[in-house]
């Protein structure tokens, strides 16, 4: 069994390639075609990337919830759409069916409206990574209202922030989250984001952790008492017919510049690209179990966990705990208990289990594996190979995926068995994207065997269409350093063979375990304490985290170090979240200027890298003795 759209050989590949760049909107269109649309489209496509507007589909109508699941309750009733696995290994796993899974999106779609959630309005969902989540943020599709999931690791001020910029009138949360022995609390974190004025006007509350917590009286509801409000009635579906250009969600995204920017995605071009890709880069065969570690609140949580396989009809494991509760076996536990097929995780992930050796594996069958998967940092070779020799046994195929938040879907990849995988490489452009690189000038880099800035010059159907209420944003962000281009931030190279080798961020984003942090976030959060002149954070490279902060930061004179240290981490902690805490901090006397004063992160990213006889040229700087002291008091 396969979809219509798969690509069984390399042959289908280069062919549908050929075809995606030839006519684009008629290889779009074939793909679409095997979706549940209520109204055909009437023009597949629109664009410029002067503004940039970019319309797919236009005039469909649908509901994307129809496809990801009233279809498949239809034809497969009982296939698994979800199997949850819990973080305490001993306590139940939770399997819900197509028609089961449908059932309760109906069911919470109907508590949203009942309490005055209408189409268009913004929700903001901050819970665990438990089935509810995926209910809550189909239920909001269902309805039209569009979900802004803010991931449970970030802090009160980062909720409160997304929440305002987005204007949400409601937050769907949970008490709390159990991430390894204990649990952890996310309501208190719920509570402080909405203290003083806030647009939000009703809090549903999952009871998860059995967690005390504070409910407000007038604002805050119980899940459970929602739904059992609803028992014994008729519920009608409320069910909205949606726009192909309707957004579906906004997804906040740090970049190198300011706050986080809104990443507006619509319904039915992501739809089809994330369903597309899903199936194509993974060989997805119906039966098959994929198991994506991804928490849902980042980009490949929402695509590949929860729109693109349920479109597919797929079987979605989603995981509450982490990799290594309660050892570091538990990832290969949960493949051999669940018979998982396909395995999705990020680099982070698999250097971390590394560092435990192969004991943990010991004992793991992970014979039902067919296809691995990487995604969310480049894969270092080292990473790349055990991953390959040791969970993939050597017979199955890696898939090095490279995308980002604002692509709704994987770019640039190996399709699985299908065309060739090469260590470190994301490989060949999935069809339908264009990659081009581009030198510092703007000019395209033609042929092969080139390095340069990674662009995309056609647009797709799962593209980003604005930055939530500021499309100059988005416009200057991605569409103004090379015009005609959308540029990605990243850099790559293409060999020989027109492969793609994607190289890291060639601006201030710093991923970090897979965790995108824009430095001048950080810079920020250091930067208003009191005793703090002024900072400058940087990435260098870290073992098990790809790349780590650090931090050089000039104090007053009037704190000590140790309290300094301590404040700044609490900064951090209060105003982003813990993933975004330097690894190092050193306390300097002064940053490296130029004469018109702006800092030289350049010579810092040396010195933290340790390249320390290799600064480049000082001599133009407005202070060079700065750097002979940061160097010797460089933390190693
Ligand atoms: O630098 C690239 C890196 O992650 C960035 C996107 O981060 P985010 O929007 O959080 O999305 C992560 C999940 C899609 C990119 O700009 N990145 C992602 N995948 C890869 C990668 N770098 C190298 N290889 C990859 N496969």
């Amino acid at each position: 069994m396969s979809y219509p759209y798969q690509l069984m050989t390399q042959a289908d590949y280069e062919n549908a390639y050929r075809k995606s760049v030839e006519n684009p909107e008629e290889f779009w269109a074939g793909v679409a075609e095997n979706f549940v649309w209520r109204k055909k489209w009437d023009k597949v496509l629109e664009w410029n990337f002067t503004e940039p507007s970019v319309k797919w589909f236009i005039g469909g109508k649908l509901n994307i919830t129809e496809n990801c699941l009233d279809q498949w309750a239809q034809k497969q009733p009982d296939t698994p759409a979800i199997i949850w696995e819990p973080n305490n290994p001993n306590d139940p796993t939770i399997t819900l069916t197509y028609k089961e899974l449908l059932a309760k999106v109906i069911e919470f779609a109907v508590v949203l409206k009942n309490n005055g959630v209408e189409k268009g309005d913004r929700v903001c969902i901050y819970m665990p990574m438990v089935t509810e989540l995926a209910i809550a943020m189909l239920a909001c599709a269902r309805i039209g209202a569009i979900h802004n999931i803010v991931f449970g690791g970030f802090s009160a001020k980062s909720i409160r922030d997304r929440i305002e910029d987005s204007q949400c009138t409601f937050v769907i949360t949970a008490d709390g989250v159990y991430r390894g022995a204990k649990p952890i609390d996310l309501k208190s974190a719920v509570d402080a984001a909405l203290e003083g004025d806030t647009p939000v006007k009703k809090v549903i509350v999952l009871n998860h952790a059995n967690i005390a917590i504070s409910m407000k009286e007038g604002r805050d509801l119980w899940w459970h008492n929602e739904i059992a409000s609803l028992q014994g009635k008729e519920l009608k579906d409320p069910i909205e017919e949606m726009d192909a250009e309707d957004m579906l969600y906004i997804l906040y995204t740090s970049g190198s510049t300011g706050k986080p920017k809104g990443v507006v995605h619509t319904t039915g071009g992501y739809m089809v690209y994330v369903t597309y890709s899903f199936v194509n880069v993974f060989q997805y065969k119906p039966g098959d179990i994929y198991f994506c570690t991804a928490d849902i609140g980042w980009v490949t949580g929402h695509s590949y966990i929860v729109y693109g396989p349920l479109a597919a009809g797929a079987t979605s494991l989603m995981f509450e705990g982490i990799p290594t509760y309660p050892d570091a076996g538990r990832f290969w536990d949960i493949v051999d208990k669940h018979k998982v097929n396909i395995l999705y995780t990020a680099p982070t992930a698999i250097r971390s289990l590394m560092a435990f050796g192969l004991d943990p594996l010991k004992g793991k069958d992970l014979g039902s594996l067919k296809v691995i998967g990487s995604v969310g940092e480049p894969i270092n070779l080292e990473a790349w190979q055990w991953y390959y020799d040791n969970v993939g046994k050597k017979n199955c195929p890696l898939v090095d995926t490279w995308w980002q938040t604002e692509n709704g879907g994987i770019l640039i990849s190996t399709l699985a068995g299908v065309t060739p995988s090469i260590p470190t490489f994301a490989t060949r452009p999935l069809p339908g994207i264009q990659p081009v690189l581009v030198d510092a000038n703007g000019k395209e880099l033609e042929g092969n065997n080139v390095a340069g800035n990674l662009c995309i010059k056609f647009p797709w159907p799962s593209m980003l269409r604005t930055t939530y209420g500021d499309h100059e944003r988005c416009r200057l962000n991605y569409f103004a350093t090379y015009p005609g281009n959308y540029f990605s931030g990243d850099g790559a190279l293409r060999d020989e063979n027109g492969n793609y080798r994607i190289t890291g961020r060639v601006d201030d984003v710093i991923n970090v375990s897979g965790h995108r942090i824009g430095t001048a976030e950080v810079e920020s959060a250091i930067n208003v304490q009191d005793s703090v002149v002024e900072s400058a954070v940087v990435g260098y490279p870290h073992d098990i985290k790809g790349q780590a902060l650090y931090a050089f930061v000039i104090l007053d004179g009037n704190i000590s170090e140790a309290d300094a240290l301590a404040k700044i981490n609490t900064a951090v902690n209060k105003e982003i979240g813990h993933f975004a805490r330097p690894d190092k901090i050193q306390f300097v006397k002064g940053l490296p200027k130029t004469r018109s004063g702006k800092i030289m992160r350049r010579i810092l990213r040396k010195i933290a890298e340790g390249e320390m006889n290799n600064l480049g040229d000082t001599t133009t700087l407005l202070n060079p003795e700065v750097v002979e002291e940061i160097k010797n008091h460089r933390l190693s």
